[in-house]
């Protein structure tokens, strides 16, 4: 008789490597006694063989499909699952398509145990509830759970989570395992954890979305029970108001029925409006551009900030009579903290001293503070911001002109001229004349030097360099200009 010790870390691996061995080494189901690591009885066989390093063995291969089976069967709280696994791996090397016989007991028994743990994947993806733990005052906010699961899925479901909240940091304590996500490293805990303290604030939290999210008008009641089984409602915060939300039902029917349609309230009104007015904004909110600075530097307004290396603020003198604004921040300007450094900037700075501008003189900015790109293998693909992201960013810059307040803002391309001005006509038509911002700001609008080194034509980019260049020279000269109100 062998004794097999599978890892309570990675146990499907373990599994699958031990099991190869004894497929090596000829060993039958009946041969093999098997435990997970930790929940071995004392001495009872003896002292158990060691657990080896896996082995390539390429005589023993399996279809896809009992690979996807036998992942979800190790995490079964069956004390017997590895032996189940174990015994129809063998049947397989036997009979190939015995899994195709759903009628088979022991394919029909595991086929139940994948079930019922994908089950209980899903409700702890449904289930699980963070709450915020506020005694800990690092960069990363910190949140706990805990669930009760029937089988060990923790560390196979802790990558859906990973996915979901990447940003900061958890924990998932359950009395199968923890999954640690702490400075975006995930690591698993397979002892059981004890029960964590409810935090009432964020219970009643938890409460009051699910109050608020409840439809009297959509219950139904059977497809409530099966969804949101009984047995998970003890560490659902939500669940104490079921009963009084479900007994109330009815009579919250019959209200919004016979209630008028309501006006939205004056912050949905605000919150749906297409664009930010700066005359409500400016200033208000940050007395200085070094504060402003600060505090953008924490900016999660939008996702971006999930991957981008730093927050990249404008840079230049607070009385800059020129205010230049691009995109967003490159490649090399994500890394370096500072605006236009990279390729744009270097055409951009060529253009400034043409144009007898000292870069010192005048404020360089971006619409959008984060780098959005797509990781394609070592490099970072510049993505263009969506219209949510500039959206949220403009937050950032309307408050940057009103503390610089210069009397030019030159948009360089289409985003920086459609966030300011309101129109996305194409800047080929529009370059080098003074527009107006929606809040009367003096606009003028160019090229953005990336679409010049872009540009396919040699022509072409001749051309566009030369529009650059002058429009610069026209900016200064309109930034600088001594008029009747200064
Ligand atoms: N392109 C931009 O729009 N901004 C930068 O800072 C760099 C490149």
């Amino acid at each position: 008789m062998f004794h097999k010790i599978v890892a309570a870390t990675g146990t499907f691996l373990s599994w699958r490597n031990i099991a190869r061995d004894c497929l090596r080494e000829g060993l039958k189901p009946s041969d093999i006694i098997w435990s997970l690591e930790g929940a071995l009885s004392n001495d009872l066989f003896g002292s158990p063989e060691e657990t080896r390093e896996a082995v390539s063995a390429d005589s023993h291969k399996v279809s896809r499909r009992f690979v996807e089976l036998a992942r979800n069967c190790v995490c079964h709280s069956d004390g017997e699952r590895f032996s189940i696994l174990y015994e129809l791996l063998f049947e397989c090397m036997k009979e190939p398509l015995i899994l195709e016989n759903a009628l088979h007991p022991l394919v029909h028994k595991a086929m139940a145990m994948s079930k019922s743990v994908s089950r209980d994947k899903h409700k702890m993806k449904a289930f699980v509830r963070f709450k915020e733990d506020l005694q800990h005052d690092t960069v990363r906010r910190k949140f706990i759970a805990w669930f009760e699961p029937e089988h060990y899925i923790v560390e196979e479901t802790a990558a859906f989570f990973v996915r979901r909240f990447n940003d900061l940091d958890w924990c998932i304590a359950t009395p199968k395992g923890t999954a640690f996500f702490v400075d975006s490293k995930l690591t698993f805990d397979p002892s059981p954890a004890k029960r964590i303290k409810a935090n009432d604030d964020i219970e009643n939290l938890w409460k009051t979305y699910y109050a608020n999210i409840f439809n009297p008008a959509r219950l139904k009641l059977n497809a409530m029970r099966s969804e949101m089984p009984k047995k998970y409602w003890h560490n659902l915060p939500e669940a104490e108001l079921i009963k009084e939300l479900i007994s109330n039902s009815g009579r919250r029917v019959d209200d919004m029925q016979n209630s008028q349609p309501t006006k939205p309230s004056s912050f949905a009104v605000a919150a749906r409006a297409p664009a930010v007015s700066t005359h409500k904004l400016p200033q208000q909110y940050f007395s200085s551009i070094t504060e402003l600075n600060n505090a953008a530097q924490k900016c999660q307004r939008c996702p971006l900030h999930c991957n981008a290396t730093q927050t990249v603020v404008g840079e230049g003198p607070a009385n800059a009579k020129l205010m230049i604004v691009g995109e967003q921040p490159g490649d090399e300007e994500d890394l370096s903290g500072r605006p236009f450094v990279g390729p744009s900037g270097k055409l951009l700075d060529k253009a400034l001293a043409a144009a007898g501008v000292l870069r010192d003189s005048i404020y360089i900015s971006n619409a959008v503070k984060h780098f959005k790109f797509e990781p394609r293998g070592k490099r970072r693909i510049h993505m263009r911001p969506n219209s949510g992201e500039i959206q949220h960013c403009k937050y950032w810059l309307i408050n940057e002109i009103g503390l610089i307040r210069p009397k030019l803002v030159l948009a360089m391309g289409a985003t920086a001229a459609g966030v300011l001005t309101g129109s996305d006509q194409n800047i080929g038509a529009r370059r080098g004349s003074i527009e107006h911002s929606n809040d009367n700001y003096a606009v003028m609008t160019t090229f953005h030097p990336s679409a010049i080194l872009r540009a396919v034509n040699a022509d072409t980019a001749g051309q566009m360099k030369a529009h650059f260049f002058s429009d610069i020279v026209k900016a200064m000269g309109f930034a600088t200009s001594i008029s009747p109100t200064d």
